[in-house]
């Protein structure tokens, strides 16, 4: 794994850790990685020497309610070795 791997990986459980952290303050949060990248730029005044991968929206959610879901079984995308 080169150290590019690392970063992504790392940037995978800070995403996650920050929708966690939100979650027990009572916030939503939605990742998200398709939007108009030159038009965030410009609106959060992003220089061009920063990299920015994705996008985490948070706010209070409008209701308790969590949608339905379909989801595929546990057994279906892990494997314990
Ligand atoms: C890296 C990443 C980028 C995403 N980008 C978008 C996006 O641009 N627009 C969007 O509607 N959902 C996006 N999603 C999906 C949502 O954040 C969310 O995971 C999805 O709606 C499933 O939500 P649920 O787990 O509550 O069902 C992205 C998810 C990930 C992990």
């Amino acid at each position: 794994m080169d150290s590019q791997s690392y970063a992504l990986g790392d940037l995978g459980a800070a995403v996650l850790s920050i929708c966690l952290e939100a979650t027990s303050l009572g916030l939503g949060t939605c990742i998200l990685g398709l939007y108009e990248r030159e038009r965030l730029r410009e609106l959060l005044d992003i220089s061009r020497d920063k990299h920015f991968a994705g996008l985490i929206s948070v706010g209070y959610p409008a209701s308790d309610k969590i949608r339905p879901k379909i989801r595929k079984q546990m057994e279906e995308i892990v494997r314990f070795i």
